[in-house]
């Protein structure tokens, strides 16, 4: 009996087992993550992401930790064809880098939340905790999204003033990133990653 359980449990280890690092299934480890996580700027046209599915993505980002609790960030998800056009006239050059991706997300923090208390800032930093935190949320939504099998360009090149108009994103909110899903159409690059001495010291 005990051989026939081990068999079972071996055999169900290994059908979850993704050895081709593959991403895309539950069993994906989170290291295959973060090493096929890489900035896209080509995608795949004739694939879509639906409305739950950037649900399920944008609740991972909500796990993000932020200061106090505060959960800064705010998202504002184009997935109809013609926000995506009007979009893209607002991302500059990124526009040929994003083609074919079916949904743009364009991500803000309201101010004066993180990094405060009782409305002043808590330290020299002020509200740039507030875009440490939105950062930090933008981490986890593009490390979900290579769970799910998505990839994703996070933009910093962008007209925010435009975009603010475009969503009626208030005032009280800084606009930081726009950030492109889709699927990869071909390898991307493969940025050199500095060497791990050259950004730690350790005493
Ligand atoms: C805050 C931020 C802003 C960025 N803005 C742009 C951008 O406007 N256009 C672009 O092509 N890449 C942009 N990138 C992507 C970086 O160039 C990329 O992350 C870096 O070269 C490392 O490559 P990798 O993400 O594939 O590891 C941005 C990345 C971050 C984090």
């Amino acid at each position: 009996m005990r051989k026939i359980l081990f068999t079972v449990a071996l055999a169900a280890a290994l059908v979850g087992c993704n050895n081709s690092g593959q991403v895309g299934s539950n069993s994906v480890s989170f290291d295959d993550v973060i090493k096929t996580r890489r900035s896209v700027r080509s995608y795949d046209a004739t694939k879509t992401i639906g409305e739950a599915e950037v649900r399920e993505l944008l609740l991972s980002a909500q796990e993000a930790p932020s200061w106090a609790n505060q959960q800064p960030t705010k998202y504002y998800v184009a997935q109809s064809a013609a926000m995506i056009d009007s979009v893209k006239n607002y991302i500059g050059g990124n526009r040929r880098n994003v083609e074919g991706a079916p949904v743009l997300i364009v991500s803000t923090f309201e101010r004066g939340k993180s990094g405060f208390f009782n409305g002043n800032p808590a330290n020299e930093l002020g509200d740039l905790w507030g875009a440490y935190d939105n950062g930090l949320a933008n981490a986890y939504l593009v490390l979900k999204a290579r769970a799910m099998g998505f990839d994703t360009l996070i933009m910093g090149m962008r007209d925010a003033d435009a975009l603010r108009r475009l969503f009626g994103i208030p005032e009280s909110e800084t606009i930081t990133a726009v950030i492109s899903l889709g699927y990869r159409s071909g390898e991307p690059r493969q940025p050199q990653h500095k060497n791990l001495d050259d950004i730690v010291k350790f005493f």
